[in-house]
């Protein structure tokens, strides 16, 4: 789908890179000559998808919680002290399904730490070596199709999505003249075991999810991976202050007051439904 020098030379930190859509994005990133950092909280996760990886090109693992600010800056300047990163995505995530009411203070902090604070921190720590740089950047951040409408069951990971978009639709204009580009993808449903075993951990939840969409299948992580590379990409360079949505179209059959007919109707009730031919 792209040249396969599209990111040479092009510095990358994906965080949460040792597992599902973080790890199939560095695995696309080196494929495209990148040079890839990925860090999360588990050493041994990240350690062994780099040693997987690390044959497509040169890969770094590095233990970090993003919740933890001292720790993000101390990770950056590790990387700075090589060379300046050009592009971070972020990826981390914390999420699980749980009726609102029944949510602890912990679990609301646990989940607002990790996708609002975490995606603050390591931004803010980029940009702002960025900006004193004068260095290009660009920042893509792993949102939600729930964002921007909020979702019953998953509060904490919504308010904290909805607080990326706003941070991404935000510093897109106040450092878009400085060369840094800030975009976010919201996906559907792609089968990872972290997504999976967290938000639709039950059997029945799974052809639920299948029946919401058109495409009535889940996303694959190289179709992720391929839209995040074209992102990332200075191909891509005017587009800034977006999120681009990919869930195969769920977002609008729900939103269509119709669009569920297609499911309820037969051809007989279409066929009943024509205008009857008026006797000549
Ligand atoms: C209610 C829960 C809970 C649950 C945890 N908690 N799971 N409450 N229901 N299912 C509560 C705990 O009881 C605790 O509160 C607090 O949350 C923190 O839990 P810990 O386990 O101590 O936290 P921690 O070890 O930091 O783990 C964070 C986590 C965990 C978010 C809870 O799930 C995690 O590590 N997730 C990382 C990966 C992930 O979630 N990936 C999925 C991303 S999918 P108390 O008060 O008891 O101490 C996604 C979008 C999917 O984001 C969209 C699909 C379409
Ligand atoms: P995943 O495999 O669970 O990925 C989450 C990653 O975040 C893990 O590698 C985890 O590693 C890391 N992480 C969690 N807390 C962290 C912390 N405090 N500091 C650093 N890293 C942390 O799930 P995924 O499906 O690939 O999700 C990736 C992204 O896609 C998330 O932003 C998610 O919200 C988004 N998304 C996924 C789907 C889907 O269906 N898969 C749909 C919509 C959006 P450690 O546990 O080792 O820290």
């Amino acid at each position: 789908m792209f040249r396969a020098d599209l990111l040479s030379n092009k510095r990358v930190l994906i965080t949460g890179g040792g597992t599902g859509l973080g790890k199939a994005m560095a695995q696309r990133f080196l494929e495209l000559g990148a040079t890839v950092h990925i860090c999360g909280r588990r050493e041994d996760v990240l350690e062994q998808t780099a040693a997987e990886l690390s044959p497509q090109g040169p890969i770094h693992a590095l233990p970090c919680d993003v919740r933890n600010l001292d720790a993000v800056e101390a990770m950056i300047d590790s990387i700075w002290s090589e060379a300046p990163l050009d592009i971070l995505v972020n990826n981390a995530a914390g999420n699980f399904i749980a009726r609102t009411e029944e949510l602890s203070p912990r679990a609301f902090e646990s989940v607002i730490g990790i996708v609002l604070l975490g995606t603050l921190h390591v931004t803010m720590a980029c940009g702002r070596r960025w900006l004193k740089a004068k260095h290009k950047g660009t920042v893509l951040s792993i949102s939600a199709t729930y964002a921007p409408v909020g979702s019953a069951y998953v509060v904490p990971s919504a308010v904290s999505k909805a607080g990326v978009e706003a941070l991404t639709r935000s510093l897109a204009v106040e450092w878009g003249n400085r060369g840094i580009r800030m975009n976010a993808i919201a996906p559907g449903p792609i089968p990872t075991r972290g997504a999976f075993s967290r938000v639709l951990p039950l059997p029945q939840l799974e052809p639920l999810a299948l029946d919401r969409n058109p495409l009535h299948r889940f996303g694959t992580t190289e179709e992720l991976a391929n839209l995040a590379a074209f992102l990332v990409s200075d191909g891509s360079g005017y587009i800034n202050g977006e999120v681009i949505r990919m869930d195969g179209g769920e977002f609008l059959q729900g939103a269509g007051e119709f669009s569920n007919l297609g499911r309820i109707l037969t051809d007989e009730d279409w066929e009943s439904l024509k205008p009857r031919k008026k006797k000549s």
